[in-house]
């Protein structure tokens, strides 16, 4: 645990949604380029350290936030411990945070971390990836980054099974003219336990590593 919890406000420089940054940057595009950058870099280190025993669990999966971006922030790594809601979303109550990730990380554990999900059918594999990626998304446990990290996660989970990183380009499509799926998909989850339309994204996403290559 933290010896400091963060609180909202040490999140946010005052009046903006720009986080407040340990290279003290300002500026709403160079922010997203560094994070761009460092997240690049995540993805490198994380599939060179992947390893057939590797286990999927809470401490890797905030090992996660925190590697990919300690440098660039004080609350890298680090639960939140207020409420928080999203275009009309509430997200997991943060007295109830810490217990509902361990319940997460649990059944993923009794899952045995999807590994073997290589020899599934890919329709399997990508229905207990929907599963558990929805009820990451449900938890959204960090300020911010959640749905970088949140898809970190599973692409490695994908990875440690002969997958490459799942492509969800087409549903995060920031282009106001295209239906983002991608939030559609998460309110879903989030809103009503149902995670069809993410299974079907994700499904979508994933490429055999052959076909890849
Ligand atoms: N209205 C919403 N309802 C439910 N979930 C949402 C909503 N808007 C965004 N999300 C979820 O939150 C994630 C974004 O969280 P955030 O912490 O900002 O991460 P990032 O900065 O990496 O996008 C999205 O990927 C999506 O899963
Ligand atoms: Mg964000």
């Amino acid at each position: 645990m933290s010896k400091y919890q963060f609180q909202q406000s040490d999140i946010y420089q005052p009046g903006t949604d720009l986080p407040i940054n340990r290279l003290n940057i300002g500026d709403a595009e160079i922010l997203q380029e560094v994070e761009a950058q460092l997240l690049q870099q995540a993805y490198q280190t994380f599939v060179f350290e992947l390893r057939a025993d590797t286990r999927f669990d809470e401490a890797y999966f905030q090992s996660l936030h925190l590697r990919t971006f300690e440098s660039l922030y004080a609350w890298a790594g680090q639960y939140r411990t207020q409420d928080m809601v999203k275009g009309g979303s509430m997200f997991c109550r943060a007295t109830f945070l810490p217990n509902e990730s361990h319940r997460i990380f649990a059944e993923l554990e009794k899952e045995d971390f999807l590994r073997g999900a290589a020899a599934w059918p890919l329709d399997r594999f990508a229905g207990r990836l929907a599963y558990f990626q929805s009820e990451l998304i449900a938890l959204h446990p960090f300020y911010e980054l959640n749905g970088r990290i949140t898809r970190l996660f599973c692409d490695l989970i994908a990875m440690a099974n002969g997958y490459g990183p799942i492509d969800y380009a087409k549903a995060l499509q920031t282009d106001p003219e295209v239906d983002n799926s991608y939030i559609r998909a998460s309110i879903n989850c989030v809103q009503r336990a149902d995670y069809g339309l993410l299974q079907t994204l994700i499904a979508a996403g994933l490429t055999p590593n052959e076909a890849a290559a």
